[in-house]
């Protein structure tokens, strides 16, 4: 049995929203055929998106949304995707399958998106091939109302007024793709792009500008940026971080078919987002210990081997409850430093990666990660309410995960399982609930998946293996599951 206590916070540390972020990159399926829908499909809406998506979408009531990349940002002109639809120039999407690029879908079509969906909106500017300058008049034809040609240009565009744009990233992956610079080179230009990223219109919600942080492990970088930028300059420092099972880029295991040793090494691996954070957030105290540059995850998840039959560059993959639990897990790693990680943006929404949804014709399903996402919308905006007691190792994982937050006198509770093996935890809630009034579970064996031929096969269902005596909750938690029980 494993005793964990809650006990109201000491300290004030209350969840970010914004770390239930998503991205959405021009890349395989995920704007054509995910967000948006071609002519012919029975599920367009008459602006053009996708109507099943975005109905699924809008039930998550995602915080924050990041486009048009990734690499693909890049290669991204932003004048190549306003005016009218036909005139739009077609280019070459190099970095992601040597497709044409249409650019049907461009700066209008996403702050719409951004308007259905509720979120706010993260621009990603094109340093790679881009300019500066090209960078300052998207944003001032993003958020400005003076009267100058690119605002114009905007009106005839048919926006009248300007758009909120809370979040900006300057470069992404420049020690990669977006660059190949070295850190010092990187925060050299940084000191300049950010100097005229003017946003015009932030009056009552300063523009975060997120300098490009490091590649996982990377620890020189953040360093070094953090000793080369200065206080001001930057609001936000990225970390990408994806789960690779093996370890190994050019055989990164199956999406669905995985032995036990994989599936726990998959665990393992999502779960050194735990040191990752710990070990950047350290460095970033030694120059801000006010923590006033947040550290925002903006690409994280699981990437495995492209599914068969798909083109190698789409990245589709299936998504079981193997992904469940790293979504869990993760999220509660983010809750357990709220105090630096202000927002994280999984890889990527539809048919790119750990999706929440993936689409074939005019069919969709909700995979298991988008369920833990729904499962676990109490926790934004809440207060973190402190955990205390022993939790075992089982198989080099922790034999339970487990966050409890509180918001207008309801807590939260979330439990995850990662191992193969069922445990039972009891949790001291005497001190601020005294009965569960709901609770859910997503389980099943860790390969089972939605298909769209079975798109329920694995849906939350409700939860009874518990009980509630003076003051203590027993739950009974099976192998490989995410519960969440309401408490009042
Ligand atoms: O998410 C897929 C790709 O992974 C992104 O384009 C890039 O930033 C990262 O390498």
């Amino acid at each position: 049995m494993i005793n964990l206590n809650i006990t109201a916070a000491a300290e004030e540390h209350i969840v970010p929203a914004a770390q239930y972020g998503h991205f959405a990159e021009h890349l395989g399926r995920c704007i054509y055929d995910g967000f948006w829908a071609e002519e012919g499909c029975t599920k367009r809406s008459p602006e053009g998106y996708r109507t099943d998506v975005l109905e699924a979408m809008q039930k998550l009531h995602i915080p924050v949304l990041r486009w048009p990349g990734g690499c693909f940002a890049d290669d991204y002109h932003w004048r190549d995707g306003i005016g009218a639809p036909q005139q739009r120039k077609r280019r070459l999407n190099a970095t992601w399958g040597w497709v044409a690029e249409n650019n049907r879908f461009g700066t209008h079509e996403f702050f719409r998106l951004c308007a259905l969906l509720g979120c706010d909106a993260y621009l990603a500017a094109n340093m790679g091939s881009g300019t500066v300058q090209e960078m300052a008049e998207w944003i001032e034809y993003v958020t400005s109302d003076f009267d100058t040609d690119v605002v114009r240009e905007r009106r005839a565009n048919g926006r009248e007024s300007a758009w909120k744009l809370p979040y900006l990233g300057i470069g992404n992956e420049v020690w990669g793709g977006g660059g190949f610079m070295t850190a010092d080179h990187y925060s050299d230009l940084y000191r300049n792009w950010q100097h005229f990223a003017r946003n015009f219109n932030d009056m009552d919600r300063p523009m975060m500008k997120i300098a490009c942080g490091p590649n996982a492990g990377d620890y020189h970088w953040t360093e070094r940026i953090m000793a080369r930028v200065d206080a001001g300059m930057m609001q936000g420092l990225s970390l990408h971080y994806y789960t690779v099972p093996t370890g190994n880029w050019d055989h990164k295991g199956d999406a669905v078919e995985f032995t036990e040793e994989e599936y726990l090494q998959t665990i393992r691996s999502a779960l050194f987002m735990e040191e990752l954070i710990t070990r950047h957030s350290e460095i970033m105290d030694k120059y801000d210990p006010e923590k006033k540059v947040a550290l925002i995850v903006d690409e994280w998840g699981t990437w495995y081997d492209v599914t068969e039959g798909t083109p190698e560059a789409f990245l589709y993959q299936q998504n079981t409850m193997r992904d469940a639990v790293v979504a869990a897990c993760t999220l509660h790693i983010f809750h357990r430093h709220t105090d630096r990680v202000k927002m994280a943006n999984l890889a990527q929404t539809v048919n790119v990666l750990q999706a929440l949804i993936l689409t074939e014709g005019d069919r969709m399903v909700c995979t298991p990660t988008y369920h833990v996402f729904d499962l676990f919308q109490p926790h934004k905006d809440a207060l973190l309410l402190d955990l205390a007691g022993e939790v075992p190792v089982v198989d080099g994982l922790p034999a339970v995960s487990v966050i409890a937050t509180k918001k207008n006198d309801s807590v939260c509770v979330s439990m995850c399982n990662p191992t193969l093996t069922d445990h039972a935890v009891t949790l001291d809630i005497g001190t601020v609930a005294a009965a569960v009034q709901s609770a859910q579970i997503l389980t099943g064996d860790c390969h089972a998946c939605n298909t769209f031929d079975a798109p329920e096969a694995v849906v939350p269902v409700a939860f009874t293996d518990y009980s509630v005596a003076e003051g203590k909750l027993t739950v009974s938690l099976p192998a490989c599951s995410v519960a969440v029980l309401i408490l009042q």
